[in-house]
């Protein structure tokens, strides 16, 4: 199958590397890359521009490694229109436009695939459609950006500051200077928004998310937590009760012996919870050139042998951000503060600024 690759960066260079040097089914035959110094050893043919790739009937699928929603979603829908395969790792533009790129490529009855979107090497959407179509998912939670846990595992492991913490993510290239989307929690949405859609097979807008950016935790706040013996991590959930749904994320404070606080620095977990098989858990590396570019290439032997990801979204659950209450430390006049159980409405009525969630086990001890 010829492939061609856009974007040569992080991952898009690992996809090469991966294809080039394993896989004999799999053949690069273009590449498109702005910065020339990125084609140094490569042997594909270094395609002039996009046209270039989408006219050649030989290419079966374009693998879209640039990021962003800019000219990556052009490009993706002038691909699609082009009746050629997609394969992905951009979860910016998977979550933002998931029901018009998906109803896209039903239409010219090709597959858009985008396993790396989510989780790094977990290889978990392929699974969690099947697991899905078995079972009615009623639960996904997770600590799914490998960013904000680096940091939070250098702050509770190793004692670092906040401040040294998000020098040393900038310097080994974990934060990127010109986005705030790892500590504002956008990443972070963007992936619980994806293993949502495809677990209630639902279309579901990034707005009727509830998000909690990290940056809320100040250094106070840190040292609050570590004179309690307590640790804190970023976590997703999402949950449908009584055909309802919500989901949220948040920093959140757990017990140093609970099962997420083993999970640290690069590291992600996604649990997944169904009717028949109670949770499952999915562990591996969030990040990082391989480990990313092993799921895209997961994505094109999977292309090559035709077993496409089933996509039906037919279901309508009301979202109902007031679902669940929880307690909260937030806050208030300059001070810390635990509150009892409440929405996140009522929360926000208060004006008071949210730090973080209380886990039950910990509000029971507090
Ligand atoms: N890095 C990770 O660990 C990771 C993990 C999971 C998912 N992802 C996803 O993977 C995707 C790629 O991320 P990355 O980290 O590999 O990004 P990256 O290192 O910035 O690579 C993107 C590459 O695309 C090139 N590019 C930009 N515009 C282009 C255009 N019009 N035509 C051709 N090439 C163009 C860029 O060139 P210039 O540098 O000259 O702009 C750059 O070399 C993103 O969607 C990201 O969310 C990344």
């Amino acid at each position: 199958m010829k492939i061609a690759i856009i974007g040569l960066g992080v991952v898009g260079r690992g996809v090469y590397d991966l294809v080039t040097m394993d896989q004999s089914v799999l053949q690069v035959k273009y590449v498109l890359e702005l910065d020339k110094s990125k084609l140094q050893g490569i042997d594909a043919l270094v395609a002039k521009d996009i046209d270039e790739i989408l006219n050649d009937s030989e290419v079966d699928t374009v693998v879209e490694l640039i990021g962003g929603k800019g000219i990556a979603y052009s490009f993706v829908l002038q691909a699609l229109n082009h009746k050629k395969n997609v394969v992905t790792a951009n979860k910016a533009l998977i979550s933002a436009y998931f029901k018009e790129l998906t109803e896209l490529a039903n239409k010219n009855n090709v597959s858009l695939r985008y396993e790396a979107a989510v989780g790094g090497a977990i290889n978990i959407l392929d699974p969690l459609l099947t697991i899905s179509r078995i079972n009615k998912i009623h639960k996904i939670q997770g600590i799914i950006n490998g960013s904000s846990n680096f940091i939070l595992s250098k702050i509770f492991i190793e004692d670092y500051s906040l401040e040294k913490a998000l020098e040393e993510a900038f310097k080994l290239g974990y934060l990127e200077a010109n986005s705030n989307d790892d500590m504002e929690g956008l990443d972070l949405l963007r992936k619980i928004n994806i293993l949502s859609m495809l677990s209630y097979h639902q279309y579901i807008d990034e707005s009727d998310i509830i998000r909690v950016p990290l940056s809320n935790v100040s250094s106070a706040f840190i040292d609050y937590i570590k004179s309690k013996n307590l640790a804190l991590k970023y976590i997703a959930t999402s949950e449908l009760v009584n055909n309802q749904i919500m989901i949220h994320l948040e920093p959140v404070v757990i017990k140093k012996d609970s099962f997420y606080s083993y999970i640290n620095y690069e590291e992600n977990i996604i649990d997944i919870y169904g009717q028949y098989h109670l949770k499952q858990s999915f562990i591996g590396q969030g990040a990082g050139r391989y480990p990313t570019a092993s799921a895209v290439v997961y994505d094109l032997i999977k292309q090559t042998e035709k077993t496409d990801y089933i996509q039906s979204f037919e279901n309508n659950y009301p979202i109902n951000k007031e679902l669940k209450k929880y307690p909260f430390f937030i806050l208030k006049n300059g001070l810390i503060e635990k509150t009892e159980y409440l929405s996140y409405a009522s929360l926000q009525k208060t004006g008071a600024l949210i730090l973080a969630r209380i886990e039950d086990d910990v509000y029971e001890e507090i």
